[in-house]
């Protein structure tokens, strides 16, 4: 069978299967050439790789370096002004996401004991009172409203603040800039900016913390004389960011997929215990940080093809979890089938240190959700849902609900 040639345009981002299927041309892409060519928008040839086995494997290889941009979530071609990565990057300091060891060690061992499942797990009646208390403010409010603004941003906002010891108030700082650094098409120096007013912020609230220590995450780390203000404010960034981005869209995106599944959803209201799995199965099926890259340090062998040293190595999550030779009707939901062994939360050293945390939130928002509000429906038709196609991380825009009684 001949091979297709290289993708001309970079990676096709439109839904045209439907709001939650991989686009057609990558469905498509991976069942012919899982590791395959692709030319980037800016004229160099790199990588795109969508099949499941060889997603895991280069997850798991360290010579494909995470050094690759200004930090998180970027590819070279969708920041305008951006030039093609030639070599490893310059590390940003404390963007541990985007470092390799033994920097990328060194500061993630500092965070490993903060994030346990035993330490999570002691967190899991607070979270549950953050939610409780943000589906009561949901309920004073006269239908439709829009869940993401209402309930899914909100609550991984407030849960993450607390845990870092952000003031909730300032919200605006981060959530707009955020939103900014993770839109596509969006020019190098106004990420930068975006970029830069998180990191002055919490420059500032760092160095508070290292004056007079609270109780929060952020206090523990300012405790470490050997991480400078610079560091903790890229880790703070780093959490801030991962720990409200993807959790809303999930909460936003896996609401609008459950009301799209009406008999699923029936039956998990009428069985809350089925809620564990069917988070996993939502983690799999909705994918929503679908695109990551790596930089090639090396001539490395992967599904077959040899990726050269000095590539760019774009992954689609999305696609690896809609492999058929993995998972079985890989475009329909199930939340009974064993979704275990997904990729949405990475593989390998940088594997989501967050996940604990975004699982019981998940569970808590989903569960609440599901018992205070019976009869919620969608206000809009399901086709006018604006879906974050020109977002470095996928869920929906707004999610305008609306329900006809509540519950206790
Ligand atoms: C890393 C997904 C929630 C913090 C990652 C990676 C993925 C991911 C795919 C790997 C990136 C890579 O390999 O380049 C998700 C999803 C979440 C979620 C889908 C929600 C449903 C969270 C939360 C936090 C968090 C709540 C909390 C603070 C992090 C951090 C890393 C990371 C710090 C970097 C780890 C490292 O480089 O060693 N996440 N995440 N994430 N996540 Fe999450």
């Amino acid at each position: 069978m001949s091979r297709p040639a290289p993708i001309p345009h970079g990676l096709p981002m439109e839904r045209d299967a439907g709001p939650f299927d991989p686009p057609r041309d990558i469905t498509r892409l991976r069942d012919a050439r899982p590791v395959s060519p692709m030319v980037f928008p800016d004229g160099h040839e790199g990588w795109l790789v969508t099949g499941y086995e060889a997603v895991r494997q280069l997850m798991a290889d360290t010579r494909f370096s995470s050094r690759k941009d200004i930090g998180i979530l970027h590819m070279p071609y969708d920041v305008p002004g951006m030039p093609a990565i030639t070599e490893p990057s310059p590390q940003v300091p404390g963007l541990f996401i985007a470092m390799d060891p033994p920097d990328h060690t060194r500061l993630r061992r500092m965070l490993t004991g903060a994030f346990t499942v035993k330490r999570m797990k002691q967190l899991e009646e607070h979270i549950v009172d953050i939610v409780e208390r943000q589906l009561d403010e949901l309920a004073r409010l006269t239908p439709p409203v829009d869940l993401v603004k209402e309930f899914a941003l909100p609550v991984p906002s407030l849960v993450i603040c607390e845990l870092l010891g952000v003031p909730y108030a300032d919200r605006e700082t981060f959530q707009v800039n955020s939103a900014k650094f993770l839109e596509r098409n969006v020019q190098l120096d106004e990420k930068m900016a975006a970029y830069n007013a998180i990191t002055t912020y919490l420059a500032e609230l760092v160095t508070r913390n290292r004056a007079a220590p609270g109780e929060d995450m952020l206090s523990d780390l300012a405790r470490h004389d050997d991480l400078t203000i610079e560091e903790l404010a890229g880790i703070g960034f780093l959490l801030l960011l991962a720990g409200h981005e993807t959790t809303a869209n999930m909460l936003g995106l896996g609401t609008f997929a459950l009301l799209e599944h009406p008999e699923q959803l029936a039956e998990l209201r009428a069985n809350l215990d089925l809620l564990p799995g069917a988070v996993e199965e939502l983690m799999r099926y909705l994918s929503v940080v679908d695109v990551l890259f790596r930089y090639a340090t090396d001539d490395i062998e992967l599904g077959g093809e040899i990726i050269g040293k000095g590539s760019t190595v774009m992954f689609s999550m999305l696609a690896a979890n809609h492999d058929p030779q993995r998972f079985e009707n890989p475009d329909t939901l199930d939340i009974h089938r064993t979704a275990r062994g997904h990729l949405s939360f990475g593989h390998g050293i940088h594997q989501c240190l967050g996940q604990q945390l975004a699982r019981i939130e998940m569970r808590a928002g989903f569960e609440g959700l599901l018992r205070r509000f019976p009869t919620l429906e969608l206000a809009i038709p399901a086709n006018e849902v604006k879906l974050r196609t020109n977002m470095n991380i996928y869920g929906v825009h707004e999610l305008p609900v609306t329900w006809t009684e509540t519950a206790q």
